[in-house]
């Protein structure tokens, strides 16, 4: 139903709730959707390739990072005045498709979940669910397309109005994986959106940790005050 409700499914990521951490083998499977698919047209120009082995991340080792960098990618290099191959101190490119918005901080731009009436109450329940939004919208497409200015648009039930303008980048059996993990849509668009919120977030596990770390610090300073607070006062009592 165009212009109508968007449609956000509610996924189970790995990385949700407090414990939650980002599954290694599912971002390396959403960087080569990402490789294979989407970089046809969309850049990740904010995302160092080197951050590709860090830890928390999809952890190649080094040399599969030079080898990804160099075999995938050329940069322009102003001082050569001519495009090589790519190194892991390069950033990925952007976008090559004009049209097409770059990818590396989409999962942290878009929400899933709204309201209801403006509380955010979804939001605190749900999570803000950009990576929802976006395994929504791979897999929301509903087959219908319209003419419009010359552009074709495609009916999908996640994105807000409708109508995109991107065509159905994936469908089942796209990309196959070498371990034979299961490739039908909605695996693939869970597998890319999980690697988006990775390279919108990196650091997403140090900060959950960090904060962890700082409750339970809270908790222990808490009960000490409590503990001197009674002694200190008990003569007076
Ligand atoms: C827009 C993801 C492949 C062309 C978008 C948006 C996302 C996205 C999240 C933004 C939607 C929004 O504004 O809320 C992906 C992913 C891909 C992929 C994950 C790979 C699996 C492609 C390919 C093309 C393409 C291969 C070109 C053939 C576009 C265009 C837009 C767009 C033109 C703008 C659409 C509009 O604003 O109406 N894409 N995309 N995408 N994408 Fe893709």
């Amino acid at each position: 139903a165009g212009g109508g409700e968007q449609h956000i499914e509610d996924f189970q990521f790995s990385f949700e709730g407090p414990f939650g951490s980002f599954d290694q083998n599912q971002l390396q499977r959403g960087l080569q959707i990402y490789t294979e698919v989407c970089s046809a047209c969309h850049g990740l120009e904010l995302v160092p390739i080197r951050t590709l082995a860090d830890e928390g991340g999809p952890q190649l080792p080094e040399d599969q990072v030079r080898a990804y960098a160099s075999d995938n990618f050329s940069v322009y290099d102003a001082e050569l005045d001519d495009d090589r191959p790519a190194k892991p101190t390069d950033n990925f490119p952007g976008s090559a498709l004009e049209t097409a918005p770059d990818l590396s901080l989409m999962a942290k731009a878009r929400a899933g979940f709204h309201g209801p009436y403006g509380l955010g109450i979804n939001q605190i329940v749900k999570g803000m669910g950009g990576a929802e939004y976006i395994a929504s919208l791979l897999s929301g497409y509903t087959g219908e397309t319209k003419e419009e200015a010359g552009t074709t648009f495609y009916e999908n039930k996640a994105f807000p109005g409708g109508w995109i303008a991107m065509a159905p980048p994936l469908s089942d059996e796209q990309v196959e994986f070498i371990d034979g993990h299961a490739n039908d849509l909605h695996h693939l668009s869970e597998d890319i959106s999980a690697f988006l919120m990775w390279t919108a977030e990196p650091k997403m596990m140090d900060r959950k940790q960090a904060g962890l770390v700082g409750v339970l610090f809270l908790i222990l300073l808490s009960v000490l005050l409590y503990l001197t607070n009674k002694r200190l006062w008990a003569p007076h009592k």
